[in-house]
Parts: C-alpha cells; sequence; structure tokens
C-alpha cells in the first residue's frame, strides 16, 4: 500500500488566484512556514547590508539566513596564514539580536578557492582541508546550526563524481573525510551534502539522482556523518517545464536513507521566458507553485532556503543575463521589493488549510 499526500489546494488553483487575501494572511513567509514546521530563509550578501528596507524585508520573512559569500574560501583566507571572518561577523551582528538562525555555506567548493590552494601538493591539501573545517567549524560552533559540508560534488553532467581539484587530487575519500572532521569540529550541527539539478523530470536530473544516491550508500556503508541533502533548487523557467512528476519518489528515497531535506537555493531563473513582465510572472508563479505542492508533501522536508528574497541582490542578473536586457524576475519580491505572483503563489500553497492522505491502490 503507497500512501500519497495530496493537498488540498489542487495543482489546477492558478498563481494570484487567492491575491489580496492569501498576501494578507502571509505577512511573514517564515511565520506562516513554521505552521508547517518549515522554515523559510535566504542569502544575503554583505553588499545588501546598508541597504535598510532590504535587511526589514529579510528580517520580516526569513528566520534562517546562509551567507551568500561570507563564508567562501577565497574570503576567509585569501591568502596563507590570514584568516578574514569579517563580512560574515556583519552579517550576523545585524541579524543575530533579532534570533535569526544561521546555515554554513560551502566548506569544500571547487569555486571561490584562493590561488594559493590550487598549488598544493596532494598531501598538503588535505590538510589544508582538515585545517579549513575544523577551524572554521569549530569557531561558529553553537552559531552555525547547519553547514553545506561538500558543495556539488556530482559532476554536471549527472555521471557520478565531479573531477574537481578535491576528486583528482584526495580521491573520492575527500568527502566522507570532510564530513568525520566536521562532524568532530561541531557534533551538533546538521551536515548536509548540497547540489543542484536533482529537481526536475529531464534525463541529466534522474542521472544525477542516481550517483547522489549511490554516493550516500557508499558513504553510510563506511560510517561518515552525513545528516541531509541540499536540493539548491535554482529552477530554469521554460513555457512547459520544469515538471516535477518524479521528484517526489526520490524525496522518499532520501527519507529512506534516514536523511533529512533542505532546499538551499530556491530561485526561478527565467533567463529564456519570452513574455510579458506579467506573463513570466504567472509563469514564474507556477514553477514555485508546482515545486512546493511536492516538497510540501514531503515529511522529510526542513525547510526552504532562497538564494536572495527580491530580485534587487540576485545572482542571476549578473550571471545569467536575458537577451532582451531586461532584469530577471526570479524572487517572491521585485527590485522595488514588492510581492510579485511568486509571493502570492508561495503563500498560497504554504497557507493551505490541510492535507489529506491518499491511497494510490
Ligand atoms: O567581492 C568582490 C568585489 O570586491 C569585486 O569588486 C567584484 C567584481 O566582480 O567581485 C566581488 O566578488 C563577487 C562575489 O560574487 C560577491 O558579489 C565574485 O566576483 C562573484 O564571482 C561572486 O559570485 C557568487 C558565486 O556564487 C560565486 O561564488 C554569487 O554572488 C553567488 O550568488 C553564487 O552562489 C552560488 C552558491 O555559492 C552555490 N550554488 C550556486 C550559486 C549561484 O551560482
Amino acid at each position: 500500500m503507497v500512501a500519497v499526500v495530496v493537498c488540498a489546494l489542487g495543482q489546477a488553483t492558478p498563481p494570484g488566484a487567492l491575491g489580496a487575501e492569501v498576501a494578507h494572511a502571509c505577512s511573514s513567509l517564515s511565520q506562516v512556514a513554521s505552521r508547517r514546521h518549515w522554515f523559510w530563509g535566504s542569502s544575503f550578501d554583505r553588499q545588501a547590508l546598508n541597504d535598510a528596507a532590504f535587511v526589514q524585508l529579510v528580517k520580516t520573512h526569513a528566520s534562517v539566513l546562509v551567507p551568500e559569500n561570507a563564508l567562501k574560501w577565497t574570503v576567509v583566507n585569501p591568502v596563507p596564514g590570514i584568516r578574514d571572518l569579517s563580512d560574515f561577523t556583519a552579517i550576523e551582528q545585524r541579524f543575530g539580536p533579532s534570533g535569526m538562525r544561521f546555515r554554513g555555506h560551502p566548506l569544500v567548493w571547487h569555486e571561490q578557492l584562493p590561488e594559493w590552494l590550487e598549488t598544493a601538493t596532494p598531501e598538503t591539501l588535505r590538510e589544508h582541508l582538515r585545517q579549513h573545517i575544523t577551524w572554521l567549524v569549530g569557531v561558529h560552533r553553537g552559531r552555525i546550526h547547519s553547514w553545506d559540508v561538500v558543495n556539488e560534488p556530482l559532476a554536471h553532467d549527472g555521471q557520478g563524481l565531479r573531477a574537481s581539484l578535491w576528486l583528482n587530487a584526495l580521491g573520492p575519500d575527500y568527502i566522507a573525510e570532510a564530513l568525520r572532521w566536521a562532524r568532530a569540529a561541531d557534533p551538533d550541527a546538521q551536515l548536509v551534502i548540497n547540489d543542484y539539478g536533482l529537481e526536475g523530470d529531464d534525463p541529466v536530473s534522474l542521472l544525477k539522482r542516481q550517483s547522489l544516491l549511490q554516493l550516500v550508500r557508499e558513504l553510510q556503508s563506511q560510517g561518515a556523518p552525513l545528516d541531509a541533502i541540499g536540493l539548491q533548487a535554482h529552477l530554469h523557467a521554460s513555457a512547459h517545464g520544469p515538471t516535477f512528476h518524479s521528484l517526489a519518489a526520490f524525496l522518499a528515497e532520501l527519507r529512506g536513507l534516514g536523511l533529512k531535506i533542505v532546499v538551499t537555493e530556491l530561485d526561478v531563473n527565467d533567463q529564456d521566458l519570452l513574455d510579458t513582465v506579467a506573463g513570466r510572472d504567472q509563469r514564474i508563479a507556477e514553477i514555485y507553485r508546482d515545486f512546493l505542492m511536492v516538497l510540501l508533501a514531503e515529511p522529510a522536508v526542513e525547510g526552504i532556503m532562497q538564494w536572495g528574497l527580491s530580485d534587487r541582490y540576485s545572482w542571476l542578473n549578473h550571471e545569467k543575463p536575458r537577451r532582451d536586457h531586461t532584469p530577471q524576475r526570479p524572487l517572491p519580491f521585485d527590485r522595488d521589493l514588492q510581492p510579485k505572483a511568486a509571493f502570492e503563489a508561495i503563500c498560497a500553497v504554504l497557507a493551505l488549510p490541510k492535507v489529506v492522505e491518499r491511497s494510490t491502490q
């Protein structure tokens, strides 16, 4: 007997249909999410610290922050012997007093590495990694409750592990070792493997899921401490995609392996949408709704982090610009910090009155 949780609000409900009523009921995304026992969070970059209106928006709607760049290796240890936590400290000082919680991102990644590290021998590289994790996790012990220990370890084409500096120099054991060092530095922190391209029904995502499941099984057979999987969820909009028909079964597999699930970087890239602004916003809202409806039905999901809350600071504007040079509209609030159809869609899903269980056979 397979039990499927189905939300009371069906897929047919168009985003925006509940309009002002839902927006009013949803004066804080994190508050309405907490009724679902979810957190709602955001990334935050130091460059936005002096933007009082944006800071207020983040305080209103997020209960968890992740520094977008402030804990990356090139920022915290740009040259040997120099350790610089000033960017994260500034963010923590601004938001910590109001009760904000923090995720850490990322301990091991193939990007944003300082040049000096890339010329290290395999033996010294391993020792640098051990020291980096031990220091960064240890110094934030009790203040960062969840870490992206290994970020993007899977190959871009979905086939096995990424041929990164780490894999090439240290072999696949670098993942288990990183997890063990992180656990030793803060036994209470949640340890996460975080990756992108796992959400949709496209062939690469299906392949990547299998690579992830194989990695998890290998780590578990070695007794490596892994608590959760992070789905980055940088969703890419098209007129009819992405779709999420196979996502529920994948999430259930992760749960079956004893793992929690965190959505770590949710946004919707509308680089390829050729429509009016209103049409684009509507399509983006539908994608948020369809994705969150699947997540809501999965008990292993702990919460959602967005990669920013407002289009004002989205990475997509500089990394994935639109061909018509108009700004991307990936997040629930526009560049003027006004809510869009995506916000209403998120609210509508989070504010669903109840879930009902239905048997499929
Ligand atoms: O801080 C320097 C600044 O001093 C300099 O003047 C400026 C000139 O370009 O660059 C600034 O650094 C940039 C940094 O963002 C802060 O704005 C880097 O060049 C730029 O590469 C960096 O991009 C970040 C990117 O990761 C690479 O680290 C994006 O902001 C950030 O959103 C993005 O986040 C990643 C996640 O970590 C992992 N998942 C994918 C996600 C999106 O790519």
